[in-house]
């Protein structure tokens, strides 16, 4: 009885521990979806809290990137240094590649 009641504890410990590292990580859960492009997943998970997913939402003073005319290159500029209210995501996003796809997704959202 008492090896079976502690066995018992065990596995309900076991299970709220994963269920809490799987909340704690949405990095990891979004970069599992394979079925968005890069550059749209990088921008739902770093950008689109004060962007909005379609680029106007406008939070903490962002501006609205539907309405903004900016050039691919300044784009990357403001990702890479920031501006303002906007922090800089140099070495968040990650290499090269990675800021290109995100700031191409950025141009896209202009109509
Ligand atoms: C903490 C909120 C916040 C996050 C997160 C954020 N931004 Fe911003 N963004 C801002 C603010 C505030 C401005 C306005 C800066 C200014 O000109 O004063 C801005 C401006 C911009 C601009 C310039 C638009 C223009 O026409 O001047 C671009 C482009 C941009 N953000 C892209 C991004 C991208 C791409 C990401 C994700 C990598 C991102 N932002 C994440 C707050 C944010």
């Amino acid at each position: 009885m008492a090896i079976s009641s502690k066995f018992g504890w065990g596995l309900v410990l076991t299970t709220s521990f994963f269920v809490a590292c799987n909340e704690s990580n949405p990095a990891i859960e979004a970069s599992a979806d394979a079925s968005l492009p890069l550059g749209q997943e990088l921008y739902a998970l770093h950008c689109a809290s004060c962007h909005g997913e379609s680029g106007d939402l406008g939070l903490s003073g962002a501006k609205n990137l539907k309405t903004s005319a900016l050039t691919i290159t300044e784009i990357k500029d403001i990702i890479k240094s920031g501006k303002n209210g906007m922090p800089s995501f140099r070495g968040i996003i990650g290499t090269g590649h990675h800021i290109d796809s995100v700031a191409n997704y950025v141009s896209n959202l202009h109509e």
